[in-house]
């Protein structure tokens, strides 16, 4: 930025000379630019331990900025389900700083054994842990699987997502099985949910 343009994004003074719009532009670009040299390694690092080290090594040129909504992905083992992921919750986060809210919301990247352990340990439905996964701004699961599934983890899973479902706010999912094995093993309510209200991306 130019000493001026610096100068006019920081002066009160100078703020009201010129145009809200203007005034704005200058904000947008002051914030992109912190975005990229403070703030998005901080947010990297609250990923998993190896996504985190490897993150800026991966190539994300062909993913789209859109505002992040709620996704179901399933596809085979390896085909960058996690990466994609991890891509989606850093993007979710720089779209909230740079509409200047991103330190008052709270997001959460959970391996589901991870969230499985949790769930396990965890009776009370009002506990810290279920509100934590029910009312934080995004959620993503990654590696959700039937295979290890107990009809008691099912139902809290359940309530996570159907909570975040009625509060509408964004879930990622990622899986090896499709919502056809994730149906036949348990009742319709999960798949419900998702086919009601999240964009099914096949990964291949
Ligand atoms: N966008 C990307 N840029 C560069 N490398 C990538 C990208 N996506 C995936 N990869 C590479 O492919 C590997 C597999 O990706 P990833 O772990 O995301 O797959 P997955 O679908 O989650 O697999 P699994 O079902 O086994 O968990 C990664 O370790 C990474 O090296
Ligand atoms: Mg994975």
């Amino acid at each position: 930025m130019t000493k001026i343009k610096k100068y006019l994004s920081k002066s009160d003074k100078f703020r009201n000379i010129i145009s809200p719009e203007y005034a704005n532009y200058l904000q947008q670009k002051d914030r992109k630019r912190k975005w990229k040299k403070k703030v998005k390694q901080k947010v990297i690092d609250t990923l998993p331990l190896r996504l985190a080290q490897k993150f800026n090594t991966y190539d994300f040129s062909k993913f789209p900025e859109k505002k992040i909504h709620s996704i179901f992905m399933y596809g085979k083992t390896g085909t960058g389900k996690t990466v994609a992921c991890a891509y989606y919750y850093v993007e979710f986060v720089k779209q909230l700083y740079l509409q200047q809210s991103a330190f008052v919301k709270t997001y959460n990247f959970v391996v589901y054994s991870k969230l499985m352990e949790d769930l396990q340990r965890d009776f009370a439905t009002s506990s810290t842990i279920m509100k934590e996964y029910m009312e934080c701004d995004l959620l993503v699961i990654d590696e959700f699987g039937v295979k290890k599934l107990t009809e008691y983890v099912y139902d809290r899973i359940y309530l996570i997502i159907n909570e975040r479902y009625l509060s509408m706010l964004p879930t990622i999912i990622n899986s090896n099985d499709n919502l056809e094995e994730i149906l036949n093993k348990f009742d319709d309510r999960i798949v419900r949910r998702i086919e009601e209200d999240y964009e099914l991306i096949e990964k291949k």
